[in-house]
């Protein structure tokens, strides 16, 4: 799929405005943050936006358990989100909120033309009710025993112990979350997206965008099951949008939060030149990119391009799915010690390490992967300190000694060559969000210059008189190389990058510079650009 001359369209999942974001959940952003730089990199025309989604039943409670309004709390966790993906270096061009008037126009006007292609309709439905509370309660706010193997306090929707789905209805012996009491059985009328009318052409459309082998078979034994029509609605109280012509009825959460991602747009147009009908029209120049988790694709895959076709928008281009994150090798828990806010590891060690850490472990495929702690001491000392840094701690110490911070005239350009010609190998393995492997490429490269520092051993030339200009050549050398190697890092480590150009004294590096000479060009005195992790960094985060 070519994205030369498209606007690229890129989002994230957009995190729930009622808790702090984990590690776990930086997975996801830091892939999207790593290709959307690329991208960037490349020359291309890159928008990348986010938002907190401030809906639903769980985020209405926690206000009321913490005696606030649900419009606080969720700008409260928008704003503390924002400021995490802002330290962990994600590259946002716009953050916003589902809550705002944009999303609300969005959703009336989406919504009208679903209605006016027949797509909704509605329907009486009995569900779990609690009288005490006095609401209708989602599938997780019922417990009860699994019907099908007797496993006691299980959820409404499917059972932890033998795996089968269920309506809330059928549990054996069922209590209300809320008040502990036993639910009543209440009728309704809700509001349902026809989803049926969609399937052949979901099934044709799932075959012409970019998603992993794996999501696309689970895709189609979904489609051999049928899809179920879609309960887009939600009875008092809820947080939410009220649907048009109603006064209790609210619209279910996840129809308005993947609207989000074009009312972040919208608001981001509304405060800058980019034009928001450029981007949502079927015939729009775009490429439109949701990065997501394994537990959401039915909302991306089947939902959500549902309604976006329903009301004759564009659909999108690729859905990239990410793993969950296990750490030390279990799932993250509070108990464990392995539950680690996005906040406390920034307390503690440089969001640089984690960026590069995620990009090692990462593939295109959807597998969970690990942050095992000793791993990630030893990757981050042995491949940033001990290859990457190192080559330019090593040469820019004559450099400075000797030559007051000078580079030689002349470099030698088959040795770069051999380095330039590696850059494309790399660069298709970030387009492919092959991460690893990019990164893997790249330490190999590191080894090579080290290789060849140890080789001509500056250190020993600069004894003889006679061989000192050849020790500013090598060094000068190995200093070119260390900048390629920054470039191509930089989607990783951005602000490591921008310090490596500040002490090379270079500005705004890009992809196509990688290539570029730098010779007879003062730099400035080496300073840290990173330092190593010690055991009781990790100790610290984890202790927390
Ligand atoms: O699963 C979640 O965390 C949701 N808040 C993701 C929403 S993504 C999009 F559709 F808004
Ligand atoms: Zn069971």
């Amino acid at each position: 799929m070519s994205l030369e001359n498209k606007k690229i369209f890129v989002t994230n999942a957009l995190p729930y405005a009622n808790g702090p974001i984990h590690i776990g959940h930086m997975v996801g952003y830091i892939q999207a943050d790593i290709w959307s730089r690329f991208l960037r990199m490349q020359g291309h025309d890159v928008v990348f936006v986010c938002a907190s989604d401030a809906h639903g039943t769980p985020i209405m409670l926690s206000a009321e358990d913490l005696g606030v309004e649900p419009e606080e709390l969720a700008l409260e966790y928008t704003r503390q989100h924002e400021n995490d993906f802002k330290d962990f270096h994600v590259s946002f061009d716009n953050y916003h909120t589902t809550h705002s008037n944009e999303n609300e126009s969005l959703v009336r006007e989406i919504y009208g033309k679903l209605k006016e292609n027949d797509c909704i309709r509605t329907e009486v439905i009995e569900q779990a009710y609690d009288e005490q509370e006095g609401m209708f309660l989602p599938d997780r706010y019922v417990r009860g025993t699994c019907p099908k193997c007797n496993a006691a306090d299980q959820y409404g929707d499917n059972c932890e112990k033998c795996g089968a789905t269920y309506k809330p209805t059928d549990l054996i012996d069922p209590v209300s979350v809320l008040s502990g009491k036993a639910p009543s059985l209440k009728e309704s009328e809700h509001y349902f997206m026809k989803l049926g009318m969609f399937e052949s052409m979901l099934s044709e459309w799932i075959e012409t965008i970019d998603i992993h082998s794996s999501v696309n078979s689970k895709l189609k034994e979904w489609f051999e099951v049928g899809l179920r029509d879609w309960d887009i609605s939600r009875d008092d109280p809820y947080f939410g949008f009220l649907i048009p012509g109603e006064e209790k009825k609210y619209f279910y959460v996840w129809l308005d939060a993947p609207i989000g991602y074009f009312a972040s747009l919208k608001n981001l147009s509304d405060n800058s030149d980019l034009k928001f009908e450029d981007y949502i029209h079927n015939d729009s120049n775009t490429h439109m990119v949701h990065f997501i988790g394994k537990d959401i694709i039915y909302f991306h895959a089947l939902f959500w391009p549902a309604v976006l076709d329903g009301a004759g928008l564009k659909k999108p281009d690729a859905i990239y799915v990410n793993g969950f994150l296990t750490v030390n090798g279990e799932k993250m828990s509070k108990s464990r010690g392995t539950f680690i806010k996005a906040r406390t590891y920034l307390d503690h060690l440089d969001p640089e390490y984690l960026r590069y850490y995620f990009a090692y472990k990462s593939s295109s495929g959807i597998d969970d992967f690990d942050l095992d702690t000793a791993d990630f001491e030893n990757r981050i000392n042995a491949d940033l300190i001990g290859k990457w840094i190192n080559i330019a701690s090593r040469s820019s110490k004559f450099i400075r000694e000797h030559f007051d911070n000078h580079l030689s005239k002349d470099i030698d350009e088959d040795l770069m060559k051999t380095f330039d010609l590696k850059a494309d190998e790399i660069k298709a393995h970030y387009q492919n969000r092959e991460f690893g492997q990019s990164m893997r490429k790249i330490m190999l490269l590191a080894d090579k210059a080290n290789q060849y520092l140890d080789q001509e051993k500056p250190w020993i030339m600069i004894k003889s008189e006679k061989e000192k200009e050849n020790v500013q050549r090598v060094c000068t050398n190995a200093l070119n190389i260390f900048v390629k190697l920054s470039i191509m890092l930089k989607p990783v480590m951005p602000d490591v990058a921008n310090n490596v150009e500040s002490f090379m004294n270079l500005s705004d590096l890009d992809w196509s510079n990688i290539s570029d000479v730098i010779k007879n060009h003062k730099i400035k005195n080496y300073e840290s650009l990173l330092y190593r992790i010690n055991e009781e960094d990790i100790e610290r985060i984890i202790k927390k």
